[in-house]
């Protein structure tokens, strides 16, 4: 069990950590505000203390994270703005018109809405569906799928609408087998799953900052591998070989134009150092029993229908379901102010995953539990969900009075 942290509020419930987690270890608030009145220089721009200070700072946590993904040399993490920023950099550097992409049907508009823009300018992509029975893209789909012009494989690690976790072992032995560059989606698993880029065959790999690693919003990845020569998307000042008027080739300085988000790199570090304090085992093995809680509970409430990671697939810590005669948006706001717990409801950005899975438009409602979540935490969610699904019979008005007692309760 992670240690109790002091919450702003003792009865507020976050179960919204895919999106952002919540809260952030006291380390994290600590070094941001350390680093804010004591390093707070620009990284590599000045010689003098506080720029070097900042600098330390932020190469410490390049090799925290280069430590983490087991990259073999430190300069090839590349600090985003958030795992969006680094998709972004990764498709559009390395994709040219004409290039084929196979891609899956589960993807977050991340990868969906920058490779629909690179499809307008000639790129050609091919998107795979998951095998009906695993309920993710078999690596057989992959391998057939290829063609002369193909250049990429880039898929998502774990769905943020089902949490189901693809076999990425299995792509990447396709993807280097055909001397493809493969890159991985791995916001929802970075800080929860072993990731290891160089076992793994992973060309590029890109990951948000704010999510499992518990640092600060305005903190992404993007892992470039010594396959991939990306084009940079912005140029200008680095701080480094200012004589020239050419972006330098040198990495990170290659990608990493303007002033880094320093001080949420700063926190980002904390947030690493905090994870490996843990152990990744440690913390899989609190936010599992946490998931397999809420599986267990929700699937004993009437009216309930779960959309989990299909038998014999691993289920990250996300989980969508719906309540019948009720919409997945009511039930948000209906958790959210009758009860104080905070969830999310609709597409989840994730529009082609939710056509897949059959709860298109509407979506779902996803419940998302992180490290600093207790099993208390999740049976008096079931509880708040075990009502509003009784009440759901009932007219608006009447479930409305209906549930209110609740809300005094707790
Ligand atoms: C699977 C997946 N990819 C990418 C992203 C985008 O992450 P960010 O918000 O850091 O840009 C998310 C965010 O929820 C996600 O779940």
């Amino acid at each position: 069990m992670p240690n109790t942290l002091e919450h702003e509020s003792d009865t507020m419930i976050y179960l919204d950590n895919a999106a952002t987690s919540w809260p952030k270890p006291e380390s994290v608030y600590q070094t941001m505000d350390e680093f804010l009145r004591r390093k707070g220089g620009n990284p590599g721009r000045s010689s003098h203390s506080m720029a070097v200070a900042a600098r330390e700072t932020v190469e410490e946590t390049r090799l925290l994270i280069a430590r983490l993904i087991n990259a073999s040399e430190a300069e090839r993490v590349i600090f985003t703005l958030n795992c969006t920023d680094a998709l972004n950099l990764g498709l559009k550097g390395l994709l040219r018109p004409g290039d084929h992409v196979l891609t899956s049907c589960i993807g977050h508009n991340s990868v969906v809405r920058p490779l629909r823009k690179l499809e307008q300018q000639g790129v050609k992509v091919t998107r795979l569906p998951p095998c009906p029975e695993a309920g993710v893209m078999s690596a057989r789909d992959i391998e057939e799928a290829i063609t002369k012009e193909t250049k990429l494989v880039v898929v998502t690690h774990a769905s943020n609408v089902t949490g189901v976790i693809q076999p990425i072992e299995e792509y990447g032995v396709v993807a280097r087998k055909y001397n493809l560059i493969f890159m991985v989606d791995a916001a929802q698993t970075a800080g929860k799953y072993p990731l290891d880029v160089q076992a793994g065959n992973i060309d590029l790999l890109a990951f948000s900052g704010h999510k499992g690693l518990l640092g600060p919003p305005g903190t992404g990845v993007l892992y470039v591998g010594n396959r991939v020569d990306l084009d940079s998307l912005r140029e200008g000042g680095t701080g480094s070989y200012s004589e020239l008027e050419e972006q330098p080739a040198t990495l990170p300085y290659r990608y990493e134009s303007g002033t880094v988000n320093s001080v949420g790199i700063s926190g980002l570090g904390a947030g690493l150092k905090y994870i490996f304090g843990e152990g990744l085992e440690r913390i899989h093995a609190h936010e599992q029993y946490l998931i397999d809680r809420l599986i267990e509970g929700l699937a004993n409430i009437p009216k309930v229908t779960l959309y989990p990671a299909k038998d014999g697939f691993k289920q990250a810590p996300i989980l969508s379901f719906n309540i019948e005669g009720y919409e997945p948006g009511e039930v948000g706001a209906i958790l959210d102010q009758a009860f104080d717990i905070k969830v999310r409801t609709g597409l989840h950005c994730a529009p082609a995953a939710h056509k897949t899975l059959g709860t298109y438009p509407l979506g779902t409602i996803r419940l998302s539990p992180g490290y600093f979540n207790t099993a208390k935490e999740i049976d008096l969610t079931l509880h708040a969900l075990g009502k509003i699904a009784k009440a759901g019979k009932l007219s608006r008005q009447n479930r409305e009075s209906s549930l209110e007692p609740v809300k005094r309760l707790r």
